[in-house]
């Protein structure tokens, strides 16, 4: 990540134009290639709609250059006369009406683009952040720039969509309207133009100063935005009800409110006021153009219809400049944000998804991690300090060690969502790291800690574990019977389609026990995989259950490599292999009445928890 960021940061110094160039071109193909016919018809459509200028100025200074004619004539011809004026009066507000109707076959295909585009956009990323690296993920650099990505890029990609759309249009109307001027005088067009740069600087500026304002209230906003999470979204209301946060939480929330409140009324103020300012030297022109005009008019030098000809073509000037301009800051606007979007989008991953050999079973699985080195941060502590350990099919591993010990991080590197910094997993003999990600993971099944529950229905909350398998009702059953939830959800009133989740209709909410049973219950259907691994599976279910579903495990077990982690080492003694992790390293490890003969570590550690059991026993008794 660090690579692509210096890349982009470098090439800005190098050559800022080409690189917002580069943004746009690359976000205009993206935007093309959603609905290239919408985005042809919006851009026809505005060219059509700023074609229409010249014709609907020049009906006009026809009739009242008519009207002035047929002023006073004799009542005979009068019927002639209204004949033609009606013409060009019907002729002059169906172009008005055709007028309309463009914008609207505009400003509809526009919007379809946009949801279009809105959509694809979301699919895009969501593709992009599952192939990133677990590392860049939650880098806070990342984190930072993917917060600003949400909540500013995707409504400035419209912002972006409409001004490109209209710019044809505006650009053929500010074109017709200067021509115009021209066959009055040249000097006119030029003096528009001169007279509106005040107005387009002012604009110009004070989106930089946004642009400046909006990162320096970056911070503030998000912390706002955990206050609005927790006070807004009924995130946990019992505990925040319980410690009577509401009212602090609130009062936070307020200070940083009106913080953000003054630094934008102060904003609002100054651009209010600057952009006043600006127009004056534009009235200024306008006063004496349209003097010049009625000079020449009073001269006989035009007529009174030349007269509004040209008056209309300065103020269409005026307008379609400031438009143009004004499109092309917003774009400019947009891009400084959409350029992160465009960062996101090229990023890479170190861990390829897709590359290195394709991992098949043949029979057993050795793995080997050979003095495993790790840290999480390049700056940070060695959280693994040389683990050596083999976990093997047909011998099932039992991990204990106090919280921190690293326990986890060892399984997250077994699924390979990072690699070592020093030392080699390896499988069957291949280092890891040449295996591809992806046929090495549809092997695993691993119930991380802090495993998802899926609130969508109960049978697939279980069936995630093998989409393949998706429509398999009678496997989820039988995954929901070996730990003992297929009575819970047949007593649901939708069963197996019943959410998991109060927030929908019928929806329930699965106790902590609960969800691990059907968080098992998942890993069980994912009965493909070679590798199973639980991370403290059951440390909230109880014990009836425990024994269960350590039972269905250790079916599992001859045929498959299966590890745990557990703090209970009632269970610990069923493996025929414990391993104690302890400060990163391989502390003890052999059978449970091996290490209990050792008397060291793991006799200490058991023996507490037993006689924390004997002395509930005792009392009980
Ligand atoms: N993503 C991360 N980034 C930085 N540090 C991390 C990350 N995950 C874990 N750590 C740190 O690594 C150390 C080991 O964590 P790990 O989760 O492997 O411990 P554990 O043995 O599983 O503990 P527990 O028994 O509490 O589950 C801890 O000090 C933790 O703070
Ligand atoms: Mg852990």
């Amino acid at each position: 990540m660090e690579e692509d960021t210096r890349e982009l940061s470098s090439q800005k110094n190098v050559n800022k134009a080409k690189q917002v160039a580069y943004v746009l071109s690359s976000v205009g193909k993206l935007i093309y290639n959603t609905k290239p016919k919408y985005f042809v018809v919006v851009f026809l459509v505005n060219v059509l709609s700023g074609l229409l200028v010249l014709p609907s100025l020049y009906i006009q200074k026809q009739i009242i250059d008519s009207l002035v004619m047929y002023v006073g004539l004799d009542s005979f011809v009068m019927s002639d006369a209204l004949w033609n004026l009606s013409i060009l009066i019907v002729f002059s507000i169906g172009l008005i009406f055709v007028t309309h109707m463009i914008n609207q076959v505009s400003s509809f295909f526009e919007t379809l683009l946009v949801r279009e585009f809105d959509t694809k956009l979301d699919i895009l990323m969501a593709k992009k952040l599952a192939s990133l690296d677990i590392e860049t993920i939650e880098s806070p650099r990342f984190k930072n720039r993917y917060t600003k990505i949400t909540n500013e890029s995707a409504s400035r990609v419209y912002r972006l969509i409409s001004p490109l759309s209209s710019i044809p249009g505006e650009v053929v109307a500010l074109g017709s309207s200067i021509a115009i001027l021209a066959t009055l005088t040249p000097i006119a067009a030029i003096g528009v133009i001169l007279s509106s740069i005040p107005r387009l600087t002012v604009a110009s500026r004070f989106v930089k100063r946004r642009y400046e304002m909006v990162g320096q209230l970056a911070p503030i906003r998000r912390v706002q935005g955990w206050l609005n999470w927790y006070l807004l979204r009924n995130r946990n209301m019992m505990e925040l009800k319980l410690l009577g946060l509401p009212e602090y939480l609130a009062h936070r929330y307020s200070q940083n409110a009106s913080v953000i409140l003054k630094t934008h009324q102060k904003f609002d103020f100054d651009q209010e006021r600057a952009t006043s300012i600006s127009f004056l030297p534009l009235s200024l022109f306008d006063a004496a153009f349209t003097i010049y005009l009625a000079w020449q008019t009073l001269g006989k030098a035009i007529s009174i219809g030349s007269f509004q000809l040209y008056y209309q073509a300065m103020r269409r000037v005026q307008s379609e400049f400031y438009n143009v301009s004004r499109s092309l800051i917003s774009i400019y606007e947009s891009y400084i944000y959409v350029a992160d979007l465009m960062w996101l989008l090229a990023l890479k991953p170190k861990i390829s998804e897709v590359s290195g050999l394709s991992f098949e079973t043949v029979g057993k699985i050795r793995i080997e991690f050979k003095n495993v080195w790790f840290k999480y941060k390049k700056t940070g502590k060695y959280i693994l300090k040389g683990v050596s350990l083999v976990f093997e099919t047909g011998r099932p591993v039992a991990i204990v060690g106090v919280n921190g010990a690293g326990k986890s991080t060892l399984l997250k590197l077994l699924a390979r969502f990072y690699d070592p910094i020093k030392g080699e997993i390896l499988v069957n003999g291949t280092p890891l790291n040449q295996i591809n990600p992806e046929s090495w993971r549809r092997q695993l099944a691993i119930l991380f800690q802090d495993f998802e529950g899926y609130p969508f229905s109960a049978k697939e909350t279980i069936a995630f574990g093998d989409l393949s398998r998706l429509s398999e009702i009678d496997d989820v059953k039988a995954a929901a019977k070996a730990t003992d939830i297929a009575s819970f959800v047949e007593k649901l009133p939708k069963k197996w389609e019943n959410p998991l989740d109060p927030e929908f209709a019928k929806g329930v909410r699965p106790s902590a026990g609960q969800w691990q049973r059907l968080g098992i219950s998942r890993m069980l259907f994912r009965s493909n995989a070679q590798v199973v691994v639980m991370d403290e599976p059951t440390s909230n279910v109880d014990p009836e259950a425990e024994e269960q579903i350590f039972a269905k495990l250790a079916e599992l077990s001859g045929s498959k490599i299966l590890v745990f982690v557990t703090q209970r080492f009632s269970t610990v003694r069923r493996a025929k292999q414990i391993v104690l992790i302890e400060g990163g390293k391989v502390l003890e490890s052999g059978t449970h009445s091996a290490l209990m003969k050792k008397k060291s570590r793991y006799h200490h550690l058991f023996d507490l928890q037993a006689k924390s059991y004997n002395f509930d026993h005792e009392k009980s008794s």
